[in-house]
């Protein structure tokens, strides 16, 4: 088979370094890819969220199968116009990934489908937001109901705050993204990523990570896209799955068919594990960065079959994935600065010789100069992963492995996994 994989980072580096190792797989290209992708398969500087580029691209390479790993790609409508051109398409089209683009539509279709969540309401003007949040209690939940990277999101102490934050959000901040505000009932309890892999008709259970959202140690500092990530996640436990599946996943993937969008692809459910049982923190249409780099560390079998399923049908044809009795972590590499300002451009010393048992570095924001030096260009840039016994083995040469890079610009975290440790 030849497969495109779509994405530039640490997610798409997993993915493609799991999709690589099946013998299914004759080509690998991956756009725009990054220079660790480069070790894998073809590197094509197409954007990710260029449709046009990526369908020609892909009918160029004659792709059986393309695999899409951000969000915007699948918001621009890639998934769909590959559909069009008859590729199959891991990921989902425009108007199902809406569960995740558009805060406001899912909300309104969890109280459609009846899944438990957060109580909400959606704003356009400041006047009627305040007026709303002066019947509230601290803390307030102020979200931009578009795609933020992970920036729409505040928490605020006190209704000053929370004030300043709906009027950031509806004076621009995040452009059209920002047009609305929703502001939410506040939720207590430990956070759990689930994914389960959608075919139009069935889901399946694609495994659970848990992630550090904050940016430095003890979970402190702004909220970034992930500074760490580890699998399994032991606070969902059997049970809490099971619920999960049965109130949330189950009818989210039905409910999308009866409306029209059939779901293929990756459902992201994060969720809150709250006293009254697992409540919907938010929806996304794509695997999480980076919970994938844990996952994919952990599969044992093979993900080609998962992924054409879900393209094509025939999900409920495949048995459970199998994952490694292993725990793995991932620990994030970040730019210092990130994520109000990373600083791009300093140079990385990477270990070499044999890789540390266990290890794997993904990249996730570096890019080649010319001279040939691995530079940071992004603000998270390397995922170093590792796979133990236990997560404290997993953790120990994780940190054992970071140590070994020489990079003084970056930073992070050094308690990854504590809440399981
Ligand atoms: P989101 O982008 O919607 O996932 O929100 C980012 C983070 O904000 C989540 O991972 C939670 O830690 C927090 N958060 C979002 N919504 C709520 C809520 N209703 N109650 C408590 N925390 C929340
Ligand atoms: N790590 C959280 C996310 O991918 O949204």
């Amino acid at each position: 088979m030849i497969i495109l994989v779509v994405g530039s980072g640490g997610r798409e580096h997993a993915l493609a370094w799991k999709i690589a190792q099946s013998p299914l797989v004759k080509r690998l290209v991956c756009a725009p890819g990054n220079p660790g992708m480069a070790a894998l398969g073809e590197i094509r500087a197409v954007a990710a969220a260029d449709v046009t580029g990526q369908v020609a691209l892909a009918r160029e390479i004659g792709a059986d199968l393309v695999v899409v790993g951000p969000e915007i790609a699948l918001e621009a409508g890639l998934a769909d116009a590959l559909e069009d051109v008859g590729i199959a398409c891991f990921g989902a089209s425009a108007r199902a990934a809406r569960i995740e683009t558009s805060k406001a539509f899912m909300k309104a279709f969890a109280a459609r489908h009846g899944l438990p969540t957060a109580a909400h309401r959606v704003f356009e003007t400041a006047d009627e937001a305040a007026t709303y949040l002066a019947t509230l209690t601290a803390p307030y939940v102020i979200k931009a109901d578009g795609l933020t990277a992970g920036k729409g999101v505040t928490i605020a102490a006190n209704l000053a705050e929370a004030r300043a934050a709906v009027d950031d959000c509806l004076g621009g901040r995040f452009g059209s993204a920002g047009a609305r505000v929703v502001i939410e009932e506040f939720m207590t309890g430990e956070e759990v990523s689930l994914f389960a892999l959608g075919d139009g008709e069935t889901g399946l259970l694609f495994g659970a990570a848990q992630d550090h959202k904050r940016a430095f140690d003890g979970d402190q500092g702004p909220n970034t896209g992930g500074m760490g990530a580890y699998a399994p996640a032991p606070a969902l436990t059997p049970t809490l799955e099971a619920v999960a599946r049965q109130q949330l996943i189950d009818p989210a993937i039905r409910g999308l068919t009866t409306e029209g969008t059939p779901y293929r692809g990756v459902l992201y459910a994060g969720l809150m594990l709250t006293p009254t049982g697992p409540r919907l923190v938010e929806f996304n249409a794509r695997f999480g960065d980076p919970e994938c780099q844990v996952l994919m560390m952990r599969l044992e079998s093979d993900v080609v079959p998962y992924l054409l399923a879900a393209a094509r049908g025939g999900l409920a044809d495949l048995p459970a994935p199998i994952w490694r009795d292993e725990a793995a972590i991932c620990v994030v590499l970040a730019a210092k600065g990130y994520p109000q300002a990373p600083q791009a451009g300093s140079v990385i010393g990477l270990p070499d010789g044999v890789p540390d048992e266990g290890v794997v570095i993904f990249h996730a924001g570096t890019a080649r100069r010319e001279d040939g030096a691995l530079v940071a260009a992004g603000g998270r840039v390397l995922n170093v992963c590792a796979r133990g016994r236990d997560l404290a083995e997993a953790r120990a040469r994780a940190y054992g492995a970071i140590d070994r890079v020489d990079w003084p610009e970056g930073f992070h975290r050094r308690d990854i996994g504590w809440r399981a440790l």
